[in-house]
């Protein structure tokens, strides 16, 4: 494996930021282990500062399109199974980038170094995500970079670039809170379709989702106590200004709540 960048970042800061210039997804899963491990054994201790690109770097595959722009799925059929399991191999890929941005973009917060393990380990599982739901297109005889993707979560990370209150809320709290919501749903439409595989498989993600969404609200909270802020009023305030629309139900409110996500956050924005 090459990369233009030092494989031995000195600063956890920098090794975000090499994850985030890489454009190959199999270099990003493996350096995004690397990190974390050398993170969680103490081979790597200082948090530093560096800046994170705007975009992070991608394979030249898949193509990305505004969410408008894609192509309606058809759902049932190999096909469709195939366009499905891509589509959230899309968002894990973005996952990764998202949860190494977050460590890399707002270290002029002075966050507790708790904020950086949570974001490390995400950062970790999500890379875990990318490559089963990978090589689960392989078995298919498929590929990532076969479909076209959209590039709605990474303007989701542009829009709350300036603020790491708004970025909690946008990410971890509307979007990877609907994942938990959305799921189990798909978990029985594998199971159903004899897909056992892929059915394990999210059922995995979905259940390791819990704790990034909890991430979320802890951190969340934790700076709104820290600005002397309501934190519910604050959590509606951002996300009718961020996200487009109103909060789909339903809702899966025992997974939300395991994560600490009280209904008082999410329900009084559902459409
Ligand atoms: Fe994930
Ligand atoms: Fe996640």
């Amino acid at each position: 494996m090459t990369s233009p960048l030092s494989s031995r970042p000195d600063t956890l800061t920098e090794a975000a930021c090499v994850v985030l210039g890489e454009p190959s997804p199999a270099a990003k899963v493996d350096w995004s282990r690397r990190f974390a491990a050398a993170w969680a054994d103490g081979r790597l201790t200082v948090i530093g500062q560096a800046q994170p690109p705007d975009r992070p770097s991608r394979p030249p595959s898949p193509q990305l399109r505004p969410p408008r722009d894609m192509p309606k799925r058809k759902p049932g059929g190999a096909e469709g199974r195939i366009a499905f399991i891509h589509a959230i191999a899309h968002i894990e890929l973005n996952a990764i980038d998202l949860a190494w941005d977050i460590v890399a973009r707002f270290t002029d917060e002075n966050m507790p170094r708790a904020f950086f393990d949570d974001w490390v380990r995400v950062a970790r599982d999500e890379a875990e995500h990318f490559d089963l739901l990978n090589r689960r297109l392989q078995d298919l005889d498929a590929a990532y970079g076969d479909h076209p993707a959209h590039d709605g979560l990474w303007e989701a990370a542009e829009t709350t670039a300036d603020d790491l209150l708004a970025r909690l809320a946008l990410v971890p709290m509307v979007l990877e809170a609907r994942g938990l919501d959305t799921t189990p749903v798909a978990v029985r439409r594998f199971r159903a379709g004899g897909d056992d595989a892929t059915a394990t498989i999210l059922e995995r993600i979905g259940n390791e989702e819990i704790p990034h969404v909890a991430a979320g609200v802890r951190w969340f909270r934790f700076l709104c106590e820290r600005r002397n802020i309501d934190p519910v009023a604050t959590f509606h305030a951002l996300t009718r200004r961020n996200f487009n629309g109103r909060l789909k139900p339903p809702f899966n409110d025992v997974a939300r709540t395991r994560a600490g996500f009280g209904e008082e956050f999410y329900r009084p924005l559902s459409a």
